[in-house]
């Protein structure tokens, strides 16, 4: 696996590969657990050669937000993908992103507004603008992201749409279901955070989840569905319930009633930790 910190390097790096095959992008933060493998897993699948990014954005974290304290493991996430046969690791420096002077943002309204978009300001202009310049860095034939992250992957999907990105083009954007531990939570880097007491009463997140879209689909009225679910996360340990909702799965517009293309989306916090999921409103 060859690493590159710097454009002029990557450039050199991706010249090469491309000579021999197609390049799937597979954009992380690092701290790589077996959802991360999953989508360079899956990547290796789909094209001829696998890329990696490892870059702890600034850009979308907000000022009170664990930017400092994101877990940062380069050369044990190093090891994991090339142990997973990547071809090429893409991890610039914060300077080599944002080089002095910087000064573009990308904003993507709509898929943007509400959800992590109102709990984060920002979040998403940062999401769009890194993976923007991720995209044209590397120039993938296409790219992996994981739904754990629905919205994110809605924004980036708009995004390419709107700016007519090449490479990857927008139908060569894949999401890639979530990656859950035994107890049906979801696979997060930020996990690590949870104590051993926390970690364990996060499990109520998925059951309540799946419990509140049988009711829906059920026929219960979502709203009152929707208020026990935040009342069980309560009673469950956390700490409060940044959102509980159900919205459409493309454009991520609120839904009061299952439109048969319906996602329940929930951010919560633990412990100090915030965690999101979603799931499908499906029978
Ligand atoms: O999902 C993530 O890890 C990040 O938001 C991404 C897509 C790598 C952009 O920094």
């Amino acid at each position: 696996m060859q690493t590159a910190t710097t454009l002029k390097d990557l450039r050199q790096a991706v010249d090469e590969l491309r000579a021999s095959g197609t390049i799937a992008l597979v954009p992380t933060m690092g701290a790589l657990h077996e959802g991360h493998l999953t989508l360079v897993r899956e990547a290796a699948k789909k094209a001829d050669h696998v890329a990696a990014s490892i870059f702890v954005n600034p850009r979308q974290f907000g000022p009170n937000e664990d930017l400092d304290a994101y877990p940062r493991q380069l050369a044990e996430d190093s090891a994991k993908l090339e142990a997973e046969g990547v071809a090429l690791l893409w991890a610039p420096t914060v300077e080599a992103m944002y080089p002095e002077g910087y000064a573009t943002n990308i904003s993507v309204s709509g898929v943007s507004a509400g959800l992590c978009g109102a709990d984060r300001p920002g979040h998403f202009d940062g999401v769009a603008t890194v993976v923007c310049k991720l995209f044209n860095q590397v120039r993938p034939d296409m790219a992996l992201f994981g739904e754990k992250d629905w919205q994110q992957l809605a924004v980036i999907r708009r995004m390419a749409r709107d700016l007519d990105l090449v490479l990857p083009h927008v139908d060569a954007i894949h999401g890639v279901p979530t990656v859950r531990d035994e107890d049906g939570l979801a696979k997060s880097s930020r996990n690590a955070y949870l104590s051993a007491e926390d970690r364990a009463a996060a499990a109520v997140l998925p059951r309540a989840m799946d419990m509140a879209i049988a009711a829906i689909t059920g026929g219960a009225e979502v709203a009152k569905v929707l208020g026990l679910l935040k009342a069980a996360l309560l009673d469950g340990g956390f700490a409060n319930v940044d959102y509980a909702e159900m919205r459409d799965a493309d454009s991520i517009a609120p839904l009061d009633h299952e439109n048969g293309n319906a996602r329940l989306f929930v951010a919560a916090r633990i412990g100090g930790t915030r965690l999101i999921d979603n799931k499908p409103v499906t029978a």
